[in-house]
């Protein structure tokens, strides 16, 4: 009998541990939270697009993507932005410590074969809860965010006026641009 409770423990417990991680409160209510960004900052950006054009689209990003953050923020009472290791708007995006860390990580992470889209990290720093979701490029972020060359002159000049030290091109399909990062006094 010992021995079959020994045999449970030890099958039992990995298990345990898993589903643990999966129903963490807060881990839950980051994902959620994180993901209401991307669609609402797309919404903004697509419309702006087809009405004047990527060159139009950039003032229009530089003074949403904040603002949307800033609304998803209060409404939620965590604190919600994003970053990136090679930044447009470094006063906005440049991350901390635990944010370079978990963005170098999810480099690592694609490099070895994870697919972008599906990496996150959320873990308790201090007295708050920590949550990254990376942001990889698609297609439609290759006018802004793609390689020198195949940007239009027209965007090119509209960067160089507002971000004349942008640092957040020369991106291909598939690569990591940055993340969302939330996090949460517990
Ligand atoms: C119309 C041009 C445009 C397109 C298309 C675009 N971006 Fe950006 N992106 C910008 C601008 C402008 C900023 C700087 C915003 C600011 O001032 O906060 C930016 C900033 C960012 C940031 C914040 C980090 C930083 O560099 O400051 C991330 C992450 C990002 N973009 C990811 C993406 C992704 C992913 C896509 C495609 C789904 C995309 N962008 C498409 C123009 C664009």
């Amino acid at each position: 009998m010992k021995k079959l409770l020994i045999a449970f423990t030890a099958i039992a417990l990995p298990f345990f541990s898993v589903a643990h991680a999966e129903d963490n409160p807060m881990l839950l209510k980051s994902r959620a939270l994180a993901a209401q960004l991307p669609p609402k900052l797309l919404a903004v950006l697509k419309a702006e697009i087809e009405k004047s054009g990527p060159e139009g689209a950039i003032q229009v990003c530089k003074d949403e993507a904040p603002k949307i953050a800033g609304e998803l923020s209060r409404e939620s009472r965590s604190t919600i932005r994003r970053v990136s290791l090679k930044s447009r708007n470094a006063v906005r995006s440049t991350p901390d410590t635990w944010e370079q860390g978990v963005l170098e990580e999810f480099d690592r992470r694609a490099a070895a074969g994870e697919t972008p889209a599906t990496l996150e990290k959320g873990e308790k720093v201090g007295n708050e809860y920590r949550y990254m979701k990376a942001l990889p490029v698609q297609a439609g972020c290759l006018a802004c965010h793609g390689t020198v060359d195949k940007i239009k002159p027209a965007v090119k000049a509209m960067l160089e006026k507002h971000y004349p030290d942008d640092t957040a091109t020369g991106y291909s399909e598939g690569h990591i641009r940055g993340a969302i990062s939330v996090r949460t006094l517990l």
